[in-house]
């Protein structure tokens, strides 16, 4: 507890489907509060792109156990906005097709859950820190004192995404339509909601925020009110 300034440091947990803005929102938080953002998304990302790497999708299809000598001595650090994977800026690659492509299965595995879960605890053992996922609330920080779960509608967010992809990628480079993105999404929010494994839901005491009609800094607000309710001692 922070008694010098009257606020005590808290886990934030954002927690909802793909591109329901809960990276952008998490980010400008954790800005204004002080607080070290966690992009767990980038975690799996970094995992995946791993199991690309390796060759190893198809053979972890057949036998999943394949994957825990991957994460054996696996590295996956955030420096400011930048994600390194076993000491590679991977700030890029993550967030290619390929890897969005495959993250929901490598994301479903037990092994890749277990590992990634114990690092992301650590990651917040010190509290101050606003992470977002897909389980950060219900499995990862039961405890967190603020949970958030943001939604959107599937084509608010595939227009979201792809004005993101947009302006990352340039004009050079050929990017997938608004409905191709929309299909993505919705396949992608089915397999998050539908795994076994620590799926995709709303805990009993987070609080829904619908962005669908909100911009960045009406919901940055919003969540900032929120957040300054459970701080103050
Ligand atoms: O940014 P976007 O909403 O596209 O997704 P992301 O946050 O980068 O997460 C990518 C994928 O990782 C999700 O679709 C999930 O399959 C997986 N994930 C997860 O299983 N658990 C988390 N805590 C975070 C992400």
């Amino acid at each position: 507890m922070d008694i010098t300034s009257g606020t005590r440091k808290i886990i934030i947990a954002i927690d909802g489907p793909a591109a329901s803005g809960k990276s952008t929102t998490a980010r400008l938080l954790a800005r204004k509060l002080g607080y070290t953002y966690i992009d767990t998304g980038a975690m799996y990302r970094s995992v995946t792109l791993k199991v690309l790497e390796a060759g190893l999708l198809e053979r972890l299809h057949e036998n999943p156990d394949e994957v825990v000598s991957l994460l054996e001595n696996i590295d996956v650090i955030f420096d400011g906005e930048r994600v390194f994977l076993d000491g590679r800026d991977v700030t890029g690659a993550i967030r290619e097709n390929m890897v969005s492509r495959h993250v929901s299965f490598v994301s479903s595995l037990k092994p890749v859950r277990e590992t990634l879960k114990q690092m992301q605890r650590n990651m917040g053992r010190k509290r101050g820190v606003v992470m977002d996922g897909r389980d950060i609330g219900t499995v990862v920080f039961p405890d967190a004192e603020l949970k958030i779960f943001l939604v959107a509608d599937a084509s608010e967010r595939a227009k979201r995404r792809h004005v993101e992809l947009l302006q990352k990628s340039g004009e050079s480079i050929a990017i997938p339509t608004v409905e191709e993105l929309e299909q993505e999404i919705l396949q992608r929010d089915r397999s998050d909601t539908g795994r076994t494994l620590a799926p995709l839901k709303k805990h009993e005491n987070a609080v829904e925020v619908d962005t669908s009609g909100l911009t960045i800094d009406e919901q940055v607000a919003l969540v900032f009110s929120l957040a300054l309710e459970k701080t103050a001692v």
